[in-house]
Formats: structure tokens, sequence, C-alpha cells
């Protein structure tokens, strides 16, 4: 019997005997959310080599013996990144990592898809990065899309995480669809971009290939760049495994040739992460209402208009500045009179451009 049930039918065997139904109730809902919330994709990682080819920096791309992880190294000489072999339209884009640990500030590790290579004046872009941290702070992160060269209209989000992603690897995940977008943390969505007409070419819409990276961002990864890389604590490591990539790979300059997509893209969509249930629905607004920081959708400042694919929730307006920054913890007196509570300092934090 698994640990899960285990629990369960303790749980229905002391609580029918103490006659208390009502928490019974609430525990077995607990249970059965973790055990739904835990259930992973079902998804098949591939080898490096099958898929995936160093960027730069190829002697700081350490692959394992069996191919199955590979390690990017950051030092004074070099960051480093891969790439897929492959552009896809449409397709889930995925990998277990593990952050550097200790000093990290002005690092970014990061997970994204871009086709700025093929396309350099329209390119499309879905962006993980994660920015680096101070040694007993928080590693924060954000989410961001482009589409056809919309770089001048910045859709980021910043968060904090539930868990130190330095200790352990965790799954980071990108749908593209030509309906939606969701990022995903292990199993939680956290950001949901439903394709809106009004959004136009902002929303991806050209073949894009996975890259990973690791580079020195000291001018602005770390609170705006207060905080630069310290190489005494290098080599900076971030190591990538379970690599997933499921979708449609296309010919960028042919795409029109795209006919064999059919079927892959019908599987796709049919996949269990593609459809986010009333209950990741929960997990995602239980996500955003407790680690997100900082939203363009709230930061009328920047847009008068929130953009067309921005939903605004009353709930978690009230929680946001007219900077899109929480109204906690925004300034040095609050946050010194708040001092033990970790509450993310947000004041010089500035978006990026
Ligand atoms: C993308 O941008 C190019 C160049 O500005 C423009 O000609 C094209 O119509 C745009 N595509 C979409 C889908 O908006």
């Amino acid at each position: 019997m698994d640990p899960l049930r285990r629990l369960v039918s303790l749980a229905v065997t002391t609580s029918s005997s103490s006659s208390s139904s009502s928490s019974l109730t609430l525990l077995l809902a607990l249970l059965f959310y973790a055990a739904s919330a835990a259930a992973a994709f079902d998804i098949v990682p591939i080898t490096f080599d099958e898929a995936y080819a160093p960027l730069f920096g190829d002697s700081n791309v350490v692959r394992s013996g069996d191919g199955k992880s590979v390690r990017l190294l950051l030092d004074r000489f070099s960051g480093s990144g891969f790439i897929s072999s492959n552009l896809y339209k449409y397709g889930f884009f995925s990998a277990r990592i593990k952050l550097p640990s200790d000093y990290t500030a002005g690092i970014v590790v990061a997970f994204y898809t871009s086709n700025g290579d093929v396309f350099e004046k329209t390119h499309d872009e879905l962006d993980i990065e994660f920015l680096g941290n101070i040694k007993g702070k928080k590693w924060r992160f954000q989410t961001n899309v482009y589409g056809n060269g919309s770089t001048s209209r910045g859709r980021e989000e910043r968060y904090t995480l539930w868990f130190d992603p330095t200790r352990a690897f965790h799954r980071y995940s990108i749908l593209w669809t030509a309906n939606n977008i969701i990022f995903y943390v292990d199993e939680v969505p956290i950001r949901e971009i439903i394709r809106n007409d009004a959004m136009g070419g902002d929303f991806p819409a050209k073949p894009m290939a996975l890259y990973a990276t690791i580079w020195d961002a000291s001018d602005w990864a770390t609170s705006g760049g207060r905080y630069k890389v310290n190489y005494k604590y290098a080599p900076f490591v971030a190591e990538f495994k379970d690599l997933v990539l499921q979708g449609c790979p296309v010919d960028p300059i042919d795409q029109y040739s795209s006919g064999h997509c059919y079927d892959k893209l019908a599987l796709l969509e049919a996949q269990d992460f593609a459809t986010v249930t009333a209950q990741r629905h929960a997990a995602m607004r239980r996500f955003r209402q407790n680690y997100m920081y900082y939203s363009y959708c709230y930061d009328t400042i920047r847009y008068a208009i929130p953009p067309p694919e921005c939903v605004i929730l009353q709930s978690e307006k009230e929680r946001f500045k007219d900077t899109g920054r929480l109204k906690f913890g925004g300034s040095h007196k609050k946050r010194s009179r708040r001092r033990g509570h970790r509450i993310p300092l947000v004041s010089e934090e500035q978006p990026v451009m």
C-alpha cells in the first residue's frame, strides 16, 4: 500500500470511531488534492544527444555519461547554454532543473523558447528566467512572452517559490499551443495566457527552439543590478535532467509545409498538461496569491490599459500598487519593522525591458 492510501485508510478508521465526519471530509479532500496535484505528467524524457546541442561555452556544457542530464557552468571565462536541434511550431518544453546554491547574485539561469536567430526583427519568445539570489533570500524568477518582435511590450510576471530550488530538482515546463500558453512549476500551472484576437502578432506563432543558458547578468538580474556576480563562488552550476520535447518539429522558413503536424498537435492538445482542470486552476490561483510579487497586468504606470490577455481579478488587483508591485514591503522603513517576516524586497526591482 502506498503511503497516501495508508494515510487515507487510517483517517477513515480513526475518524469513524471518533465520529467527526466533517474533519474526515476535510482530511480526505486534502489528501485527494495532494494526490492529484502530485500526479506527475505522463511524459517521456529524451537524452541530450537525441534532441539538443551545445549553444555556447561548449567546455562548460557537461553531459553525464548516460546522456540523461547536463550541467551548465558559469565561470569567470564563460557562461554556457544548449539549444534544441529543431524548431517546433507548438510544443511542450520541459526539464527538471536544480539551480546553483550559495551566493548567486547577478546570475541568470534561463529556460526559454525563441526564434531570435531566425527572425531577428520579428522574433517570438517564451521565458522562464531565474534571477539569482543573495544568501538567505529566496530565488526569484520571472516569466515573459514576446510575439513577432513585441520587445517594447514586455509581459513580465515575477514570483518566488514554495521550495528552495537549489536543494532538489523540480520540473519547469512551457506549453505552447495555438490556443494557449501555460507555464508550469512541477504540476502547478503558474500562469496561463489564453489566445485572444486582440493580441494579434503578440501571441507567438512562428516555430521556436528551446534554449537553456546560464550567464552573467550582473547589470540587472538581482535587485536591479545592485548585487553582482562574485566569481569567488565559481563555477556556478545549473543541472538539467529528464528533458522533454513534445510537439511538431518544423522547418522555420518553409513552415507552411507543416501538414505533417496535424496528428502531433492533436496528440499535444490531448495531453494531461494541456488542460487546466478546476483543481489545477485552484492551485494556480493559490500560487499567484502567495508567490507572485510583480505583474505587468497591474502595472498601470507602464500600461494604462492592461494588454488584452490580462485577466484582472479584483482580489489580486487589491494586493498590487499601480507599479504592478505588491503593496506591502515596498519601503525600507516598513521592511525593517517587519524584519523576520521575509517579505520580498521589491521596491528597487526594475522590470527587464
Ligand atoms: C509581424 O511583424 C511584421 C513586421 O512588422 C508584419 O509585417 C506582420 O504583419 C506581423 N505579423 C502579425 C501576425 O502581426
